[in-house]
């Protein structure tokens, strides 16, 4: 048996969780593989609306086990507080959640950190969701960060404490003030002491030997292929690896147990925090698709930056990713558009076309050049098959699919698990 994937192709925020979600029943088991509180997955069924940030979105499903792998950090705080969001669903959480030993622990002094390298950045900063994310890898790193398993041995806290005086020195040479300290330990040893009653485990063993006996896995991908550390647009990226590979080093799955690869994306482009954004729409045209595709982060409430689909930089995480199915989702946030344009090229200062993302590409302005395509224009409310689509959607998932090379087996209508289309 293999390990199928689901990736975000752009900027984050695709639509993974609504899409884990809608697929869970077909798997067994579901597992984030990197990331932490920074990714923000929503789910919509029955009237309910979910925001889950570091559990797998398999949780609502009571026959699978949901599982946080090594390459995760977490915060064993918000921890604490989203198993509290479950406890109205009767979820069993103490034997459908298992945590890796091996995942890195944020501890208090990372979030301290995060906002201090921001605040020195001034007009350079990354826009960071500030939940520790990049202070905590740099500690996995250096060698120097706590895990979960650590939290059961009688010397936690000195390890804390030794940590923690590290990242004090660091902290007054930003100047960085230190009065919510005290308090954000108080909840942090709170949460630890809960986190011991959670199922702690050897994630790869249990990964693996599900595997070999023939059991569905589903690694739940966090941020987009555009926002990893090796690949994004650095500096203006995410601190782990977003792609297929992270789903290896993340769970101590090998390269050769990987099946199939989806790639999610927006039918158009966002982006929160700073970068570079190809196609962002300043005008009246990206107000209305981030009002009418509620495009307000689910973890900070930010207004994302909106703008037309990028072909060079979706090729681009198909490349990295070896996508072997894309879904497409939030196709009913352009029925507003009598015309929808899609960026198949980018001009650069000299005047060349190309269509890649070059390592000058990713560090300069470039011009986006369009090809326009007419919208349909229309309510995709009651769509349910493919068959219904208006001919000119069909135009532009075929098109896409001509350019992609990559079939499009799945187009999302609306935010409800009920509305995905599946071709
Ligand atoms: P994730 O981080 O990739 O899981 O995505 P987010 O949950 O951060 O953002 C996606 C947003 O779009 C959520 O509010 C979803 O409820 C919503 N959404 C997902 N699919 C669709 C769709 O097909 N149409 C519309 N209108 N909204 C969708
Ligand atoms: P999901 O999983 C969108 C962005 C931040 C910032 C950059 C670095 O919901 O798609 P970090 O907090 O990691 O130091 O922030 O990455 N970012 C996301 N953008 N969706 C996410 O997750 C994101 N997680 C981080 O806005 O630009
Ligand atoms: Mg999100």
């Amino acid at each position: 048996m293999k390990m199928d994937v689901l990736l975000g192709l752009q900027w984050g925020d695709e639509g993974k969780g609504k899409i884990v979600d809608v697929l869970a029943p077909d798997y067994e088991l579901v597992a984030r593989f990197q990331g932490g509180p920074n990714a923000g997955h929503t789910l919509e069924f029955d009237g309910i609306k979910h925001v889950l940030h570091q559990i797998p979105s398999g949780i609502f499903r009571s026959q699978i086990l949901n599982i946080i792998g090594n390459g995760v950090v977490l915060d064993p705080i918000v921890l604490q507080k989203e198993i509290g969001g479950l406890a109205k669903f009767s979820i069993d959480y103490r034997k459908n959640l298992l945590i890796s030993k091996k995942a890195t622990i944020i501890i208090p002094t990372h979030k301290l950190l995060d906002a201090a390298l921001e605040q020195s950045k001034g007009e350079k900063k990354i826009g960071s969701t500030l939940k520790g994310i990049g202070p905590t890898y740099q500690d996995k790193i250096g060698r120097l960060a706590l895990r979960v398993g650590d939290i059961l041995s009688p010397d936690f806290k000195e390890k804390y404490q030794a940590l923690v005086e590290k990242h004090k020195t660091t902290l007054s040479f930003y100047n960085h003030p230190l009065d919510q300290l005290e308090e954000m330990e108080v909840q942090f040893f709170e949460a630890i002491e809960f986190f011991k009653t959670l199922n702690l485990i050897d994630s790869e063993y249990v990964v693996n030997q599900a595997l070999a006996a023939e059991k569905k896995i589903l690694a739940e991908g966090a941020q987009g292929s555009l926002l990893d550390i090796d690949f994004g647009s650095y500096p203006f990226v995410t601190s782990s690896s977003t792609m297929t590979a992270g789903a290896c080093t993340g769970l101590g799955v090998a390269p050769s147990r990987i099946g199939e690869v989806f790639g999610i994306f927006k039918a158009y482009c966002t982006r929160v925090g700073s970068g570079p954004f190809p196609t962002e729409l300043f005008d009246q045209t990206g107000e209305e698709m981030r009002k009418e595709g509620n495009e307000f982060g689910s973890t900070t409430g930010r207004p994302r930056r909106c703008g037309w689909l990028d072909l060079p930089a979706l090729k681009y995480s198909i490349m990295i990713n070896g996508v072997t199915q894309l879904f497409m989702m939030k196709a009913d946030v352009l029925n507003i558009f009598e015309e929808i344009e899609v960026c198949t090229h980018y001009e650069l200062p000299n005047g060349e076309q190309i269509d890649q993302l070059t390592f000058e590409v990713s560090n300069m302005d470039v011009k986006p050049i369009y090809k326009k395509m007419k919208g349909w224009n229309c309510s995709l409310e009651d769509v349910r098959s493919y068959d219904e689509f208006p001919e000119e959607l069909k135009a532009y998932v075929s098109y896409l699919e001509s350019e992609l090379n990559v079939p499009i087996k799945l187009v999302s209508v609306g935010p409800d698990r009920v509305q995905t289309i599946l071709r």
